[in-house]
């Protein structure tokens, strides 16, 4: 059976993209599964990540690979990467147009980060019209969060209104997160932190989901 396809979509830049790509690669990997990432980003920073983890030994690579697409190649490229992995992850530009269409069509679950520090729900809109018409299961990873705030609860909120599902799972705001990314490693790698927990429960969410789908 081909591996699961999962698109990491969301119009607005620096809403997590490609922090949750990353992290989720590395949970899955915790799993046991084999990953493929997919950059269809021309700003090539989860590739910049997965050489950093290359050129640095930062972590294990035996079960991932890494390859980088066009938006209109990524049809061909997902049809060959799913034959040997078990999870395929692609990461997008912050677009919601024409062009990331294929990337949503090969999808069985679509991404859509939400960063809580900035309130890109408005944003968000466009980006789950499109999985709707493409009829695909969208599923909403609240980032940056911060919790028992006011800004917290309100964008959750606000998140509940656009009748998508929303992940109970959630990664807060976490120096680490941003330390891992530049340093090729997940946030979840090495020592048991708050953030390998969260990382773990998503995945784990995101695994059931796939499951169900
Ligand atoms: N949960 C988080 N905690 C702290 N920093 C984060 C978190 N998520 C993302 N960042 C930081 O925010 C910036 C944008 O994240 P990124 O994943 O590159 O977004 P996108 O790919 O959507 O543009 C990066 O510098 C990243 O390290
Ligand atoms: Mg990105």
């Amino acid at each position: 059976m081909p591996g699961h396809v999962i698109t990491v979509a969301q119009q607005k830049g620096g809403s997590g993209k490609t922090t949750v790509s990353a992290n989720l690669a590395i949970g899955f990997l915790r799993q046991g599964k084999s990953v493929a990432l997919v950059d269809i980003d021309p700003q090539g920073s989860l590739g910049r990540w997965f050489m950093t983890r290359l050129e640095t030994e930062a972590g294990p690579v035996d079960q991932l690979e890494f390859a980088t697409s066009s938006a209109w190649g990524i049809t061909y490229e997902v049809r060959k990467l799913s034959e040997k992995n078990d999870i395929v992850i692609i990461d997008t530009p912050p677009k919601a147009d024409s062009d990331l269409r294929p990337a949503l069509r090969v999808a069985d679950l679509v991404i859509v980060p939400v960063s809580v520090s900035h309130v890109d729900l408005w944003a968000t809109e466009g980006v789950l019209d499109l999985a709707r018409r493409e009829d695909k299961e969208a599923m909403i990873v609240l980032n940056r969060g911060r919790p028992n705030t006011r800004l917290g609860t309100d964008v959750a909120k606000a998140a509940e209104k656009l009748m998508a599902r929303i992940a109970d799972a959630t990664l807060a705001n976490r120096v680490i997160y941003a330390e891992a990314l530049g340093q090729g490693r997940g946030a979840a790698e090495g020592r048991k932190t708050p953030a390998q927990a969260e990382v773990d429960a998503l995945t784990s969410e995101v695994a059931q989901a796939l499951a169900n789908g």
